[in-house]
């Protein structure tokens, strides 16, 4: 049943507005002595010509009761507190019935929408850090899949720019071939910075890099190959942490990709008009929107990272015609993607609109003892290795004769960090502390976790005494129903998620489920109780919460457990 469109159908009858829009007006009170649905009666008091509470007042009387135990006006407000039993009898059938699909919908068919997250550096450490653009970009793809919409997951690698030039000439100098097989990255990241150190004496080596750079702009096989081999071998590294995580993406077209789409923008952004010379380098003027000018190409000719975030854009407007472009990238790069959409703009590409930058904060930790490797970078590997130690020792210590013990310890370390990045606003530093992380109480992956096992083990220990008995009358308490009302508001919950591209919203409404079962669960009986009705009535409710609650996680990227 949607109580919303009936509340809003029924106050339609005696007002001038359309019922999507008082739809749109409704509310979900915070707290349960405020109903279960509020309307604000402050957007008709123009139309009606009367004060609010007013409006409010005389709204009450006349609306029809059906569905719902009452209605009262607050104030200025009109609540309606459903009729309890019929309300838990709909939500918990629809979510036994829909089971994983439970949550979803088809709003976003035919929508193509890009999610572009991760995008590592070749022959640069994959840090902690990356996991904020990961973790959200991949959450992002699932919750947008949930609802219908052709999500295109791209990582747009660092695969291209005068970088290169730079580590073919350190790889031909300095190179170590048996640090190189063993540990790619750190070898390949000790040669650039090795570069860096010689080239301040040595400035011939900033030349040589610039035309092995140019040479591989321009195909020569050499440079190609040594190339491709940095990339091989970091992609390679990427790619355990990606298997680690669970992430996965449809596309691998990274800035190389785009080496040979680039002269047609520059070409259009010429022939716009929009091109500039500034001291032998061409840009795009962006002074009359406040920002410094976006660099198209270098003075030595070379483009660079901008020119390729255009080209790309262009490229994903042709070939997927998207609906939405949603980049997710650190929140220091704002600028640069301004200059884009705005330069996009220039161009007279009005499709600019729908591309859109999702920033998110810096990790920063709490205790400074976490093993690093390469001077400040905590590498995400060794993160997530530690991560699986840490959360074996616990099991060892709290349950050590269970079944599994390294696979579990595996979902639940790994689903713990990804939990904790997602947990609070993106844009927001996240402190990474491994006591809070961990934790089995608190606003955690773990207890999150736990509570669903514990709903499990419920349903393990009822098999067999269950039955289609039920009788939902006799759902009474507080506890029940404010948890049925929690899981009910699942889609919403990804709904608000999609509309502010912030995954958050569904971690936090895990916690919400979580919370709810746990004083359910803390008051109410579930196994020993006579009453078969009952029984099996709570049952169904231990059952749509791990629904819900396996359904919230995996959106978060998270895995579930079903013992620990
Ligand atoms: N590789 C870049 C970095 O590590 C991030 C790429 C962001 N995406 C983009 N389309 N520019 O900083």
């Amino acid at each position: 049943m949607d109580y919303k469109k009936i509340i809003a159908e029924r106050i339609s009858k005696h007002v001038d507005m359309e019922v999507e829009e008082l739809e749109k007006l409704i509310e979900i009170p915070p707290k349960a002595d405020m109903g279960d649905f509020a309307f604000p009666c402050f957007q008709l008091a123009k139309s009606l010509r009367k004060a609010p509470l007013a409006i409010a007042v005389e709204l009450k009387d006349k609306m029809e009761k059906e569905n719902f135990e009452r209605v009262e006006n607050l104030g200025p407000y009109l609540n309606f507190f459903v009729e309890k039993q019929s309300f838990m009898k709909e939500t918990l059938d629809k979510i036994l019935k829909e089971k994983q699909s439970y949550g979803s919908s088809d709003i976003g068919k035919g929508k193509n929408v890009i999610v572009e997250y991760s995008s590592p550096n070749i022959a640069k450490p994959f840090h902690v850090g990356h996991l904020f653009t990961t973790a959200i970009g991949n959450s992002l793809y699932k919750i947008l899949g949930s609802q219908g919409y052709n999500a295109i997951g791209i990582n747009h690698l660092g695969d291209w720019g005068t970088q290169f030039g730079k580590l073919i000439v350190a790889y031909k100098r300095w190179v170590d071939e048996e640090a190189l097989l063993k540990n790619p990255i750190d070898e390949l990241l000790r040669i650039y910075v090795k570069f860096h150190e010689e080239a301040k004496i040595d400035t011939s080596l900033d030349d040589e890099a610039r035309m092995h750079f140019k040479k591989l702009e321009d195909g020569s096989k050499e440079e190609q190959e040594l190339w491709k081999r940095f990339r091989d071998l970091s992609l390679k590294e990427f790619e355990k942490v990606y298997d680690m995580l669970g992430v996965k993406f449809d596309s691998y077209a990274g800035e190389s990709f785009y080496g040979d789409k680039m002269d047609s923008v520059v070409e259009e952004l010429e022939s716009k008009g929009l091109l500039v010379e500034s001291n032998g380098a061409k840009v795009v003027m962006l002074d009359e929107y406040n920002m410094p000018p976006c660099m198209i190409k270098k003075a030595d000719g070379a483009t660079i990272y901008a020119t390729r975030d255009l080209a790309a854009a262009m490229y994903r407007k042709k070939t997927y015609d998207f609906y939405k472009n949603i980049y997710v990238v650190g929140s220091p790069q704002k600028l640069h993607f301004k200059q884009i959409f705005t330069t996009l703009k220039l161009m007279g590409h009005e499709w600019a609109n729908d591309c859109e930058h999702v920033g998110f904060g810096m990790v920063k930790f709490a205790d400074k003892k976490l093993s690093t490797r390469k001077g400040d970078v905590v590498l995400l590997e060794d993160l997530l290795n530690e991560t699986k130690k840490k959360t074996l020792e616990i099991i060892n210590e709290k349950n050590p004769n269970l079944e599994d013990k390294k696979e579990v310890a595996k979902k639940l370390g790994i689903g713990a960090v990804i939990f904790a990045y997602l947990k609070n606003n993106r844009e927001k530093d996240i402190v990474f502390d491994w006591n809070d992380m961990l934790s089995f109480e608190g606003e955690t992956g773990p207890y999150v976790q736990y509570t669903y096992a514990r709903g499990k083990s419920i349903l393990r220990k009822a098999e067999g005494i269950r039955s289609n008995n039920v009788d939902y009358s006799k759902l009474k308490t507080k506890e029940e129903f404010e948890l049925v009302k929690t899981l009910e508001g699942f889609n919403e919950a990804i709904i608000l998620a999609i509309d502010k591209l912030e995954p958050s919203i569904v971690t936090r409404y895990v916690i919400e489920v979580a919370k709810s079962f746990n004083k359910f669960y803390n008051s109410n009986s579930i196994l020993n109780i006579e009453d078969e009705d009952l029984k099996n009535a709570r049952l169904n409710i231990v059952e749509a919460t791990c629904i819900v609650l396996n359904s919230g996680l995996k959106l978060l990227g998270v895995e579930t457990v079903e013992k620990m």
